[in-house]
């Protein structure tokens, strides 16, 4: 594994505006071990969920970049426009890239497929060719778990089979990691998939299920469960993920030639989850337990008298779990964060952004 600096580096992180893009940046700006990096960030803030979070995650990054010694430069641009991705990239020294810029979300591939396409698969060929005219000394980008379909051999390891997703989402995700592993053997761009598993946290995306309960339970409505509650997942606290992203934005597959005398892809993969599955229905209580404590639910909120049981729904998948043995052995690192912790960190920004 080569070793990167990130002091004194240009670096492009895309989906800056998004939940897991503008933790990171945040988390980059605070550091006291990386100095001195110029941080490009590229968003296109999209309406897909409410915009106001996007600009409240925004208006934190320019805050903290007040006090960083590394500089913040901000562009409101789709990462799928040719023009703007190939001057950005002759105008600055971008060595290192990561790109989380994507139409997330299952359940929305299955009436909208044009975003993902535009997004996941044009956007990030659009970077690709610029990494492959530029010095990159590592491109980190984002997959997902949900490549691994509805496999039931889990927890799911990075070399399990991924070639049957089960969501249009899950297929851009894949054709993603097809189209770097061919511009990493044909150009050498060392890159490194990440999938991540299910990430939650303070200003989290409003289309997931625990953020999509906690506006519902707020309004005593009742909450939908799928699959009669029958599922397990990976919950994965975003201060975690983040923490993940960074070392491994410091760790790029090697440049090796193999026996043919041709370069091998300086490429891998690895999985970002919790790898401690939790129950659903005891994940609700334990939201449940601490929106009380965050004042969002009157003490005495029934939680059961709020649930609906429901069959699967397309696309779903009953269980996700990690296997992270190849990020502990080459990082050192898995996510530790328990969840009653890190939904508590959530119910009290909920409440702060919502309710004060
Ligand atoms: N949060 C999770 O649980 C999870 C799980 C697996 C994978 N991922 C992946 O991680 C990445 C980050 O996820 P997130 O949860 O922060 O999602 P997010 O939706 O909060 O962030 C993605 C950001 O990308 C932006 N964007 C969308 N299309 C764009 C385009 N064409 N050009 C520029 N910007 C664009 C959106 O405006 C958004 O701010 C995504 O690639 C997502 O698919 C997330």
């Amino acid at each position: 594994m080569k070793q990167i600096s990130l002091s004194d580096k240009c670096i492009l992180i895309t989906g800056s505006a998004g939940f897991i893009g503008a933790n990171l940046v945040l988390s980059l700006l605070k550091s006291t071990g990386h100095k001195n990096m110029t941080i490009i960030g590229v968003d296109n803030v999209n309406d897909y969920y409410d915009v106001a979070i996007k600009q409240y995650r925004l208006k934190q990054i320019e805050e903290a970049a007040k006090t960083s010694d590394s500089s913040w430069i901000f562009y409101k641009k789709s990462i799928a426009d040719e023009a703007f991705i190939k001057e950005l990239f002759e105008k600055n020294d971008i060595r290192v890239v990561v790109n989380l810029a994507a139409q997330a979300g299952v359940r929305y591939s299955i009436v909208n497929p044009d975003a993902y396409m535009e997004a996941n698969v044009m956007g990030f060929y659009r970077i690709l060719e610029a990494c492959r005219h530029a010095d990159t000394e590592h491109l980190v980008y984002a997959s997902s778990s949900s490549i691994y379909g509805d496999s039931t051999d889990i927890p799911y390891r990075v070399d399990a089979p991924t070639e049957h997703p089960v969501s249009l989402y899950a297929a851009t995700k894949k054709s993603d990691e097809l189209l770097a592993h061919a511009y990493s053997k044909l150009y050498e761009i060392p890159s490194t998939a990440l999938r991540f598993f299910t990430v939650y946290g303070p200003a989290g995306r409003p289309d997931m299920a625990y953020f999509g309960f906690t506006d519902k339970l707020r309004r005593g409505e009742k909450i939908k469960i799928f699959n009669h509650g029958n599922c397990r997942r990976d919950f994965t606290y975003v201060d975690d993920v983040v923490e993940g992203i960074i070392r491994v934005m410091q760790g790029a597959p090697e440049k090796k030639k193999g026996e043919d005398g041709l370069p091998l892809a300086p490429y891998s993969i690895y999985n970002i989850g919790n790898s401690r599955p939790v129950d659903l229905m005891e994940f609700i209580d334990i939201l449940a337990q601490e929106l009380k404590s965050a004042g969002v639910l009157e003490a005495d909120f029934d939680i059961k008298a709020h649930q609906e049981l429901l069959p699967m729904q397309p696309g779903d998948v009953a269980v996700t779990y990690a296997d992270t043995s190849a990020l502990e052995r080459d990082f050192g690192y898995r996510p530790s964060t328990d969840i009653r912790t890190g939904l508590r960190e959530f119910a009290r920004w909920y409440k702060e952004f919502y309710l004060s």
